[in-house]
């Protein structure tokens, strides 16, 4: 899907965390953007967004696909993207969609372009839906695929501390609110997250399933198996919201097919695409999300031997949720599909 004159992006909930960030990077990047359509709800109709100096109009979504649409990036959560992202796609749009609606349809290419690139090219030029996996999952697959290549991936334990960002910007104000208003001695008020989240770690994150897990939870196993094409891998995860703005962070439990030592592992993170070791710890040099807020890469730190088993090493990664998590992802897969699949 080339085009000599640039693409007709959409971008479906460009007033939203997300959406702003998918404007940016789009710009950031150079994305060959011919023209430019941005959508939300009628609450932010005739708002105005920047784009390359530009001021663009947001307009009100209606029930139809707009025509000559080449690339939507939807994020503007599932149940609009259950209804809209098929519209879209019969309307000749490839749909790249921030939401959950798509992740395990069948047919529905789930896509990290650091693990499965190819994998967009299952969708074809004249329109299509593909999905971009949820915000902890992507950073979780990018450090676990050089392990994979390398020595075999069995097991994942994995414990997420996961920022207020993640939640949308309703989330966001709420922990601003309700700092100030702990240190002004009035009660906390919760009503974008279950529970106040200031000084608070939430370990609920999305509905609660029948098996003792969250929606959050089973994303990361099934989420994590169809990226990597590992339909038998297992993974125990555990999902937390902890009060930071932005960037998640992981404590990850690898068990390989052989063993591993911490150099080992060490050297093949480091090759691994899209990825930066920062694994100093006598210097207290440890990825961050204070600091990394921002950044475009998955960075992997405290790499060291388990304890007890010579197969399984233990490490901590930190990514941009609103860019590595969801927006710049998106965009690389629209640049995957610009440049074509491989000879
Ligand atoms: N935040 C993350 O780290 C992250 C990571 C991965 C995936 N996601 C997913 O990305 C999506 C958006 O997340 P977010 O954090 O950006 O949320 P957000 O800040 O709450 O923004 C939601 C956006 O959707 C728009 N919207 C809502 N209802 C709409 C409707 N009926 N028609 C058209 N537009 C509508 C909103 O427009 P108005 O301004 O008009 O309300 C806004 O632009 C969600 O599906 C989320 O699960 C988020």
């Amino acid at each position: 899907m080339s085009k000599e004159a640039g693409y007709c992006v959409a971008v479906v909930g460009a007033t939203g965390l997300v959406g702003r960030e998918i404007v940016r990077i789009l710009e950031e990047r150079s994305f060959p953007v011919g023209s430019l359509r941005l959508f939300a709800s009628e609450r932010s109709a005739g708002e105005q967004l920047d784009y390359c100096g530009r001021k663009y109009i947001v307009e009100a979504l209606g029930d139809e696909a707009p025509a000559g649409i080449d690339i939507a990036l939807f994020s503007a959560g599932s149940s609009l993207s259950r209804k809209m992202a098929p519209r879209f796609a019969a309307a000749g749009a490839v749909v790249i969609d921030n939401s959950s609606a798509w992740r395990m349809e069948k047919g529905v290419p789930l896509v990290v372009p650091e693990v499965n690139p190819q994998a967009v090219f299952e969708v074809a030029d004249g329109g299509g839906i593909i999905a971009n996996p949820n915000c902890s999952t992507i950073q979780l697959v990018v450090a676990l695929k050089p392990l994979v290549d390398a020595f075999g991936v069995e097991r994942v334990v994995v414990s997420t501390y996961q920022s207020v960002s993640g939640a949308g910007q309703a989330a966001m104000e709420e922990l601003s609110q309700q700092v100030v208003a702990l240190f002004s001695s009035q009660e906390p008020v919760a009503e974008a997250m279950a529970h106040p989240i200031a000084f608070n770690c939430i370990p609920g994150i999305g509905q609660a399933l029948d098996n003792g897990y969250t929606e959050e939870e089973w994303k990361l196993v099934q989420e994590s198996r169809k990226i990597l094409e590992l339909p038998t891998l297992s993974v125990s995860p555990t999902a937390v919201r902890v009060p930071v703005f932005s960037c998640h962070a992981e404590s990850v439990n690898v068990t390989c097919s052989r063993t591993v030592s911490a150099v080992q592992a060490r050297a093949a993170l480091s090759g691994g695409e899209g990825i930066v070791v920062q694994d100093r710890l006598a210097e207290d040099l440890y990825p961050m999300g204070r600091e990394l807020t921002g950044s475009d890469e998955v960075y992997v730190g405290r790499i060291r031997q388990d304890p007890d088993r010579e197969d399984t090493i233990n490490f901590w990664i930190v990514a941009d949720n609103l860019r590595k998590g969801a927006a710049l992802n998106a965009v690389q897969i629209a640049e995957v599909f610009d440049e074509g699949p491989e000879e």
